[in-house]
């Protein structure tokens, strides 16, 4: 695998591959990310997968969050390699945004702003996104992009932006990988203190607890009170239409249970498909 961090470099592999995108500090949800990417990449005879490592400035909604956002280059370029990636490419801010950090902020899909869940109590964050991701996609020209369903909002928002942007790049989801408790992997997991780590298995718990429920509005009941009994008070919990994020209409054909909850200096979301009044 190589190390690069020019668009010089991508020379080679651009027009023909599958790109994961990461913020680095890569973990066994990543791995799988890269293996569904080379997977794709040798069922369709494309170029191989590049990795890209950015963290990104323009996203982070607090400077404290984005200085102490881990750094972990070297053992990001085993697990990528590892993980069957060709190519990392860990570019500097002034090729990402050689203009500046306010340049090329595309126009937000809907998906970006309606739902009220990451867009209200992240404010900015995905005008960061939508110009990271597309500046990524203009250097690499991936032919596939393959992005975690964890951040469930983000991935549609994505979707919506590439499509609006008329970007010839198919976007990928892939299931959350999660540690045997239940907590989906993330790289601020590490941040979590011993009694944080093991309160947050409610999240995914009260995930689960809402499939027992037949409505909606006893679903999201269920997932406060689950919560609240390991003493989290969510940001939301809420069962949304899984494509659209916002309230579900007679329209809707699919739901998604999602939670966002800080323990302690932690922020953690998490999401599942909702069923209604299915056995956990
Ligand atoms: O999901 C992430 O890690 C980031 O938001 C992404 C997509 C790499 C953009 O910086």
């Amino acid at each position: 695998m190589k190390i690069i961090h020019t668009e010089a470099e991508l020379e080679s592999i651009r027009g023909s591959g599958v790109f994961v995108p990461t913020m680095g500090a890569l973990h066994a949800g990543h791995g799988a990310l890269v293996r569904r990417g080379a997977q794709i990449s040798k069922e369709r005879g494309l170029g191989g997968v590049v990795v890209s490592v950015f963290v990104n400035p323009t996203q982070f909604n607090e400077q404290a969050d984005f200085a102490r956002y881990p750094r972990t280059l070297n053992a990001d370029a085993e697990i990528a390699a590892a993980c069957g990636a060709g190519w990392l490419f860990a570019p500097e801010v002034s090729t990402m945004y050689p203009g500046g950090l306010t340049e090329g902020v595309p126009a937000l899909p809907r998906s970006a702003t309606e739902p009220k869940l990451e867009d209200m109590h992240r404010p900015g964050h995905f005008a960061g996104v939508c110009q990271v991701v597309r500046r990524l996609f203009e250097l690499v020209r991936p032919r596939v992009a393959v992005f975690g369903e964890k951040d469930w909002q983000q991935l549609a928002v994505v979707r919506e932006m590439t499509s609006m942007l008329g970007m010839p790049v198919e976007v990928v989801g892939f299931q959350t990988v999660r540690e045997a408790d239940g907590l989906a992997m993330s790289s601020r997991n590490v941040f979590l203190t011993a009694e944080h780590r093991a309160r947050s298995v409610a999240i995914s718990r009260a995930l689960r607890a809402a499939c027992l429920e037949r409505d909606r509005d006893a679903a999201e009941s269920r997932m406060a009170a689950t919560l609240a009994e390991c003493g989290i008070e969510a940001e939301y919990a809420v069962v949304r239409d899984a494509r659209t994020l916002t309230s579900p209409s007679a329209a809707t054909r699919e739901w998604r249970a999602l939670i966002a909850a800080r323990l302690g200096k932690v922020r953690l979301i998490d999401n599942a498909s909702w069923t209604q009044g299915l056995s956990a």
